[in-house]
């Protein structure tokens, strides 16, 4: 590598940039793009959504995206630690590490959950390819998805080789583990995406998926709809978990980081897109309901897949999809916390992922019990605004409305107000009028919009 990345020792760099954007695209790209990003589409007036959702992208995310690469690749260790080098080296207060402790804190959070999800993902794939969609009825697919929410073991085994195949592409390290994984999975998820899409047009019903996505209906988008974009806007660029921080450490100093998180946006809105026009056109073929939330996914979908032709061939690779999708997520919520570790700790990369990913396992058990065992226990139910949220609704709501938010706030805050300019100039490597852009943009115009989401999610 590069000269300038000299100093950087053994922890390694990316062989290039596109090993970058594939792992940040693989962070970015998941349940967000495939599930929830079609449905408040259609809830929220269709194209004049995505306009709004666009112009959040890239007035909040995309710069949120280059202030949390930047810390990471200025600092050059760990989120926490790199964050405390770069207030070090501005002469700012090392407290605002906080904002990376909250975001890898959400983090590991966040991927106890994930990880029950993406099990759901796994065992689909056995049931689309034995057939146990085909012909089926809203009553047996509702029946089928009930059960595996009803059963702790079914839950455990699944979320158990979802967590064991997140940490043990962690714990093979970057070159060997995340840059291998993402390399193979994200082609490999983009050609099934484009396969689904080509079948979804054999359905007779893609032009419906495509007014229904690209119609601007600009009265059915409220002012909630404007905050669902901006709060969605940071959720699907995987913002505020310093995830960008810990990808960010390990990206040569050759490379634009203005033009990489702009590619990596993209890429995110394009497979949002294409997910929508993969999805629409079945639902709609089969009469379904597009706006039906979790269930659109693991109810509706495996419906529509099991009453048409091929549908168990092309609902195989729909989860396979899915499952590809959500891998890569888990990779990135695991990925910084065990850089800490591996950091601060005797541990090495494999202990470290392992000790991560276990406690971390542990933590997912309390998730599962809420969907059964535990269903009825609502542990804040004495304050109004929690009544009836089971542990999985807790830990989801305290991670994606405060923690999120509010770290993503605080990192926008130091980057804006906190950091040399010079240095932000020469780290990013723009031309001066995209670079005079970006500054107003982290300054002045994205924590306001993302402190906005923030109250209105604690109020609303
Ligand atoms: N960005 C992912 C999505 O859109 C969600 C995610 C959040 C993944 C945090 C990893 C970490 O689905
Ligand atoms: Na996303």
């Amino acid at each position: 590598n590069s000269a300038s990345d000299s100093g950087t020792g053994a922890r390694g760099l990316w062989s290039s940039k596109f090993a970058f954007i594939l792992a940040a695209t693989g962070s970015a790209v998941g349940l967000g793009n495939i599930w929830k990003f079609p449905y408040v589409t259609g809830e929220n007036g269709g194209g004049a959504f995505v306009l709004v959702y666009l112009l959040c992208i890239f007035i909040v995310g995309i710069p949120i995206m280059m202030a949390e690469v930047f810390i990471g690749r200025n600092g050059r260790h760990n989120p926490i630690t790199s964050f405390k080098l770069v207030a070090e080296r501005n002469l700012a207060s090392p407290a605002w590490r906080i904002s990376a402790i909250i975001g890898m804190l959400a983090a590991f959070i966040i991927l106890s959950f994930y990880s029950v999800i993406g099990g759901w993902a796994a065992s689909y794939i056995g049931h689309a390819a034995m057939g146990d969609f085909t012909g089926g009825t809203a009553d047996s697919v509702g029946e089928l998805f009930g059960g595996l929410l009803a059963s702790p073991a079914k839950l455990l085994i699944w979320h158990t080789i979802f967590m064991a195949l997140v940490v043990f592409v962690v714990s093979r390290g970057l070159k060997g583990g995340l840059e291998r994984a993402v390399t193979i999975l994200m082609p490999a998820l983009l050609v099934l995406l484009l396969i689904l899409v080509g079948y979804a047009t054999t359905t007779g019903h893609f032009g419906e998926a495509v007014s229904f996505l690209f119609t601007p209906d600009f009265s059915a988008l409220s002012v909630k709809g404007v905050l669902v974009a901006l709060g969605h806007a940071f959720f699907t660029l995987s913002l505020g978990m310093a995830i960008m921080m810990a990808y960010g450490s390990y990206l040569s100093r050759d490379v634009s980081i203005g033009r990489t998180a702009i590619t990596v946006g993209i890429m995110d809105t394009v497979v949002a897109l294409l997910a929508g026009l993969a999805i629409f056109p079945l639902v709609f073929a089969n009469g379904l309901q597009a706006s039906e939330g979790p269930g659109l996914i693991f109810v509706t979908l495996p419906l529509a897949f099991g009453n048409m032709p091929m549908g168990g061939l092309f609902g195989t690779l729909f989860f396979i999809l899915l499952l590809f999708a959500a891998w890569t997520s888990g990779i990135s919520l695991l990925e910084p916390v065990v850089e800490w570790v591996e950091e601060k700790t005797e541990f090495a990369r494999t202990g470290s992922a392992v000790l991560v990913g276990g406690l971390c396992w542990a933590l997912g058990i309390a998730s599962i019990l809420s969907l059964n065992v535990w269903s009825g226990f609502a542990p804040l139910g004495m304050f109004e605004a929690f009544e009836g949220k089971t542990i999985f609704d807790l830990l989801d709501y305290f991670t994606a409305n405060i923690m999120l938010p509010l770290s993503g706030l605080l990192t926008a805050l130091f980057v804006g107000w906190f950091v040399a300019k010079e240095s932000l100039r020469s780290d990013l490597t723009m031309q001066e009028g995209s670079f005079a852009l970006w500054y107003n943009l982290i300054r002045y115009v994205t924590p306001v919009a993302v402190a906005i989401v923030f109250v209105y999610s604690l109020i609303g």
